[in-house]
């Protein structure tokens, strides 16, 4: 069997980063894909010889096809890369702007598992996590539509993966509620709405990343399930 080797995308950040931190601490080796070059080489820098870095944006399928998987095959996935988007009334929508963000948020994690799938290690169980979001539940934050219907595709997918991929592979998704993280400074909904939220607090980067640990090496019967890490709301 090989050493659990997990893919992240996003990981120069935030609750990637985060991820990436709790799984090296655990013994994995973390392959780390963003688009950000000098967050990405500081976190590799930091993480040491378990972390592999690659300018690898999610957006781009060439980008994608030629990231280097031969090196350290990875045995998991984590879908993390995502981003808000502008907040927009309905009258202000842009074509170019959603599907830009549906670009990242959907068709990213699809090409990038796909890629993964080709490139796997076989002979060690492997697992999928999807980022997606409580907003794929309930829509999102007023203004955040496109955000909301990434999210909630992200939710079907994973549902279609863990059919698809049985018994190979787990797939699972992460509902994050408000975290604390760069993605929510000047969004709506952070420590202003912290009375919506039953524990009273938005939620941290680390707190995610146990519940992303948790589904990809400690859960070997769970699959097809949304796990919110969202402090009791929904
Ligand atoms: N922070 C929250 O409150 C929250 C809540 C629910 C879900 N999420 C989801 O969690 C994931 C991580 O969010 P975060 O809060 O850590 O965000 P963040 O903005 O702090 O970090 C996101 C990282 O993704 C990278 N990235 C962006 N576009 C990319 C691309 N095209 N290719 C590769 N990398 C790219 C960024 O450079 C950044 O390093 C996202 O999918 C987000 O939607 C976040």
């Amino acid at each position: 069997m090989s050493r659990p080797t997990v893919l992240i995308t996003g990981a120069a950040a935030g609750i990637g980063r985060a991820i990436a931190n709790r799984l090296v601490q655990r013994g994995a080796r973390v392959l780390l894909w963003d688009v950000s070059a000098p967050a990405l080489e500081q976190t590799r820098d930091e993480l040491g010889d378990l972390a592999r870095a690659e300018v690898v944006d999610i957006a781009d399928e060439n980008a994608i096809a030629s990231a280097d998987m031969t090196t350290w095959r990875p045995t998991h996935l984590v879908n993390n890369a995502g981003i808000l988007g502008q907040k927009r009334s309905w009258l202000d929508l842009e074509a170019a702007e959603i599907e830009r963000l549906l670009r990242i948020n959907v068709t990213g994690p699809m090409l990038v598992t796909k890629a993964f799938l080709n490139a796997r290690a076989l002979d060690t169980p492997g697992a999928i996590v999807n980022m997606a979001s409580i907003a794929g539940e309930n829509g999102g934050a007023p203004g955040f539509a496109a955000y909301g219907a990434s999210k909630g595709a992200l939710l079907a997918l994973t549902r279609a993966m863990a059919r698809d991929l049985a018994p190979d592979l787990r797939v699972n998704a992460l509902a994050p509620g408000i975290i604390q993280t760069a993605m929510q400074t000047g969004a709506p909904g952070g420590a202003a709405n912290a009375e919506a939220i039953p524990l009273g607090r938005a939620g941290s980067a680390e707190e995610v990343a146990g519940a992303a640990e948790w589904l990809l090496l400690d859960a070997p019967y769970t699959s097809g399930e949304v796990l919110r890490v969202a402090g009791g709301r929904r």
